[in-house]
């Protein structure tokens, strides 16, 4: 089986419809021609006002003093405590039931698959599976990214296919491989069929005459989803707090910044635009980014670029979740995007720092809510 895009409206005209939309945010976030030359320049530059003298050992390094130019950490942000859209408030009526749409196995074909399934809240938001059984047990073509922090993201999908959340949301319910549900008419029916959501659909969009409906599903999903942030210490270091991260982090803040890391990992999310994979050394892969859903010679290789945040707890890593350890991710980057080896030492430095962006998971957030029994009239599992 030839890959096949998961979450692919199955008439394609999602895609359709957001691909010019993304393409002119994408303009504004890539300007790949420069991003070279302001990485090379970038990473000089530093070299030239830091220079670190060269450590004996590993060890040395580790318990030496890294001074960082906080000038430099102005292209990342802290978390906010919910990524907001003036589009779609979020209040506690909508984010209660958008929870308990993210954990219903009922908006799936055989009722065996949830939002929750692929992206477990209490594992980071992934399933630590290179592709994700969906209904009937198939694999989707690419890895399932972490629900966390991706309201950071411009654009979601690995090809920035969906603008936001509440367009993604809608996506995966209706995918073949994925929930399988026939038709957005049959969601609706089902969920009107059950009293307990009628009731929570009326209180989440107030003033409806019909609340029920496909469109406030994804309203209500990316209300909840807009709340799944994990601060970490590297917030409290970004707002200032020196004593945040320990020397070792440090040490590998700097070389992730001496490298160039920050050109494309940056911003509150530490990921989120679109870039291309494979930008100085090609990357062998039959799936091609955003090329696949646009034809547009200028997307071929181009991946939204993922968050870093809990990076240490959602491997396997890249879109076709080829990689197990974060050390041979970090070498691939290397490779790839810059056209360099690094050494080991550095790598495991960089890694050291990456380990401090693992946040804290919402537990009180994310608990699984205790959802509305079935009507006389739910429709039942089918497993074909
Ligand atoms: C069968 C597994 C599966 C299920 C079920 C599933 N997803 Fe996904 N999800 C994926 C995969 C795989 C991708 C990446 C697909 C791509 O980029 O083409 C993805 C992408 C996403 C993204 C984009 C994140 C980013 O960084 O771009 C979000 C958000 C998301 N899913 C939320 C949801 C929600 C909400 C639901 C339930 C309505 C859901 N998913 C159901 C597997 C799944
Ligand atoms: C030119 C932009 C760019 C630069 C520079 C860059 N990355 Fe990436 N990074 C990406 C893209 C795009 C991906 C997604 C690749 C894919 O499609 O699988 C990625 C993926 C990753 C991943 C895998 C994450 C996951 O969840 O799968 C890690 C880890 C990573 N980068 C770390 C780094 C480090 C460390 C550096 C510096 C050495 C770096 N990157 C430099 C664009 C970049």
């Amino acid at each position: 089986m030839g890959f096949r895009p998961p979450h692919l409206d199955p008439k394609g005209s999602l895609a359709v419809e957001l691909s010019e939309r993304a393409d002119s945010m994408k303009l504004k976030t890539l300007v790949r021609p420069l991003l070279l030359v302001a990485a090379t320049a970038g990473a000089a530059a530093f070299a030239q006002a830091a220079k670190p003298a060269a450590p004996a050992t590993p060890a040395a390094a580790a318990t030496q003093k890294a001074v960082i130019d906080r000038a430099l950490l102005t292209v990342f942000k802290a978390l906010p405590a919910r990524f907001e859209d003036p589009k779609n408030p979020i209040t506690a009526e909508k984010v209660e039931l958008g929870r308990m749409l993210y954990f219903e196995n009922r908006l799936s074909k055989n009722h065996d698959v949830s939002c929750n399934s692929c992206h477990d809240l209490n594992k980071y938001g992934v399933d630590g599976k290179p592709f994700s059984p969906g209904h009937k047990k198939q694999l989707g073509g690419r890895n399932s990214p972490t629900v966390y922090n991706a309201g950071g993201h411009v654009l979601q999908f690995w090809d920035g296919r969906a603008p936001n959340l509440e367009e993604q949301a809608k996506g995966p319910i209706l995918n073949p491989v994925e929930m399988a549900m026939p038709s957005e008419a049959r969601v609706v029916e089902t969920l009107k069929s059950i009293p307990g959501y009628v009731t929570a659909f009326q209180k989440a969009f107030p003033g409806e005459a019909d609340p029920v409906t496909y469109n406030n599903v994804g309203l209500a999903i990316g209300a909840f989803e807009r709340q799944l942030v994990t601060p970490s210490r590297f917030d409290k270091y970004l707002s200032g707090d020196e004593t945040a991260l320990n020397d070792a982090e440090k040490l590998g803040l700097k070389k992730y910044l001496e490298q160039g890391c920050q050109t494309c990992h940056n911003g509150p999310a530490i990921g989120g635009s679109l870039q291309k994979l494979g930008l100085v050394l090609p990357y062998q892969s039959k799936d091609q980014g955003r090329f696949d859903l646009t034809k547009k010679e200028s997307d071929r290789m181009i991946f939204r670029v993922p968050t870093l945040r809990n990076v240490a707890k959602t491997a396997p890593y890249f879109h076709d979740g080829s990689v197990k350890d974060l050390q041979t991710a970090v070498k691939l980057m290397a490779q790839h995007q810059f056209g360099k080896q690094i050494s080991d030492e550095d790598t495991k430095h960089i890694v050291t720092f990456l380990d401090s962006l693992t946040g804290e998971l919402p537990k009180s957030y994310i608990a699984k809510p205790k959802l509305p029994a079935s009507g006389p009239k739910t429709p039942k599992p089918d497993p074909s």
